[in-house]
């Protein structure tokens, strides 16, 4: 049997150049129920800039004015990453990428039976003078033109083949293989590369949906087939399931298949979450790489293997991607996993008060809890007969916010027993009292919040509101905070009180 690193890449077609083309910014914005600010399509295209991503798409400037404004915007900032706008194959949309001073095109238009008879109502050669003469268009006013065959997929592969004979012969630079509604599988997906790659030299792109959940695995098998370029999203966000994620297909082929495309994927879990953030779709928690189990341990026999050799349990090092290990508390937690929590927080038990602590976990696991390291520092302290105060406690709050004021907070806290107080204003309600917060606290402690998530976790007015936070101190410190509320400020504090508390802790064992 052949061992995995002699199959790498001597049974593959491997083009020399990969490119990644992201489009978070269009099709990942046809999410439903997404839709993204220009301010926040800048903070991305930023963030996907830096992570060394080859190409963004902006957008598709014929369908609004916001769509230009934010690619002339991306534009200005002159990223690297090669800006992309998206067209139908009319000239009106070509000129909206033009007039968005972008100088790459995505053109499409649908080739299949269906898109032919039910969508464009046009005959196999109309479909052909159109994309044409959309591409030659394109290129006389001097842009790069990428060609989507939409629905290639579902395409008579004659037919497919003689739309992008017409746009090579018309000057297209890239052939793209759309997946639109995701029917592909690896084996259909080598036979159709292959084909397409036996006939045309023109560099070949793939843009696979994920609506059977392959779209990560079709995209890598395209690459293996010689494809030269995949289109993915941050998260696999996209029409209906989505498309490709951009994390799987850079992480996979770094790890799996030893192809190192030069991305900073450190940069991968903070631009998951900021993406999860601007467009309100929340990852599940076992979502490959960034998930929040992506590198969570809870079972006995696999936290012993980590704390030994963290790959006896993991296929790569969560800083990788950037994200962290955590240690899972609950009725599986063996004795070498409580060890290590309790090291991390800083307490030291007898062995009789370990042993205490120990059972306790394992019963609250037993009926059906999730241990918390909250949970956790309350048992232990309380064996240890000493139950620590807790620094900083919130005394009083009152709120004043209305037209044309800046809303004001006054905040009363006890720290360490003394009563202190203070007004600020902010932005909103929340910001004004976490800013009265940061300067009650501030001779206590040096905090910076590096992330706030708010959510209601019921509908209605009178929701609950859920908020988390994690903060940082200036040791390096991190502790997460959390807090659930029907006042949205009396939840953000006591999720940001919860996180500097347990700081504190951290600090003063
Ligand atoms: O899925 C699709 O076919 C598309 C096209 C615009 C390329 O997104
Ligand atoms: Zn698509």
């Amino acid at each position: 049997m052949k061992n995995i690193d002699a199959l790498k890449k001597e049974d593959m077609n491997l083009a020399d150049k990969i490119y990644i083309f992201d489009t978070t910014l269009r099709d990942g914005e046809q999410t439903p129920g997404v839709a993204l600010t220009v301010d926040e399509k800048i903070q991305i295209a930023q963030k996907l800039n830096n992570l060394g991503v080859d190409k963004i798409e902006v957008g598709f400037p014929a369908s609004s004015n916001g769509e230009i404004e934010s690619a002339k915007k991306i534009n200005s900032l002159n990223l690297d990453s090669t800006l992309v706008g998206l067209a139908r194959s009319l000239e009106r949309d070509i000129d909206a990428v033009i007039d968005s001073d972008l100088s790459y095109v995505h053109t499409f238009i649908g080739t299949s039976p269906l898109h032919r008879d039910y969508k464009l109502k046009m005959s196999r050669q109309t479909v052909i003078e159109t994309a044409v003469n959309a591409v030659e268009y394109a290129k006389d006013h001097g842009l790069t033109v990428e060609f989507s065959a939409e629905d290639a997929t579902r395409t008579e592969r004659d037919f497919l083949f003689d739309v992008f004979t017409s746009v090579v012969d018309a000057g297209a630079d890239f052939l793209d293989v759309p997946d639109t509604v995701g029917v592909l599988t690896p084996v259909f997906t080598r036979e159709l590369i292959t084909d397409i790659r036996n006939n045309f030299s023109t560099p070949i792109s793939v843009h696979f949906h994920n609506d059977f959940g392959l779209a990560t695995a079709n995209s890598l098998t395209a690459i293996e087939c010689g494809a030269n370029q995949a289109h993915v999203t941050v998260n696999g966000l996209g029409e209906r399931t989505g498309n490709c994620s951009l994390e799987e297909l850079v992480i996979t082929l770094k790890v799996a298949y030893g192809i190192d495309l030069g991305l900073d994927t450190t940069r991968l879990y903070s631009l998951s979450h900021l993406v999860g953030r601007f467009t309100g779709v929340k990852m599940p928690v076992n979502k490959p790489i960034v998930g929040d189990n992506a590198f969570a341990h809870e079972s006995g026999i696999h936290v012993h293997g980590i704390l030994n050799n963290a790959n006896t349990y993991e296929p790569m090092s969560p800083e990788l991607v950037g994200h962290s290990r955590r240690i899972v508390l609950g009725k599986h937690t063996g004795a070498n996993a409580l060890r290590s929590k309790l090291k991390q927080y800083h307490i030291d038990l007898n062995e009789d008060q370990f042993c205490k602590v120990f059972d306790e976990i394992k019963s609250l696991g037993d009926s059906g809890k999730c241990v918390t390291d909250d949970d956790l520092i309350a048992i232990a302290t309380i064996e240890l007969g000493s139950a620590r105060e807790t620094p900083i406690i919130i005394k009083g709050l009152s709120l004043s916010s209305g037209a044309n004021v800046s809303p004001t907070a006054t905040v009363k806290l006890e720290i360490d027993g003394v009563e202190k107080e203070t007004a600020s204003t902010g932005v909103g309600p929340v910001d004004a009292a976490l800013n009265a917060i940061r300067n009650l606290i501030q001779d206590s402690i040096d905090v910076e919040l590096e992330e706030y998530n708010l959510e209601a976790i019921t509908g209605g007015t009178d929701a609950l509101a859920e908020v988390f936070v994690i903060s940082s101190d200036s040791h390096g410190n991190k502790s997460t905070g959390r807090s659930t509320n029907q006042d949205i400020v009396m939840a953000s504090i006591l999720a940001v009180l919860d996180s500097i508390n347990k700081l504190l802790l951290i600090q003063r064992s």
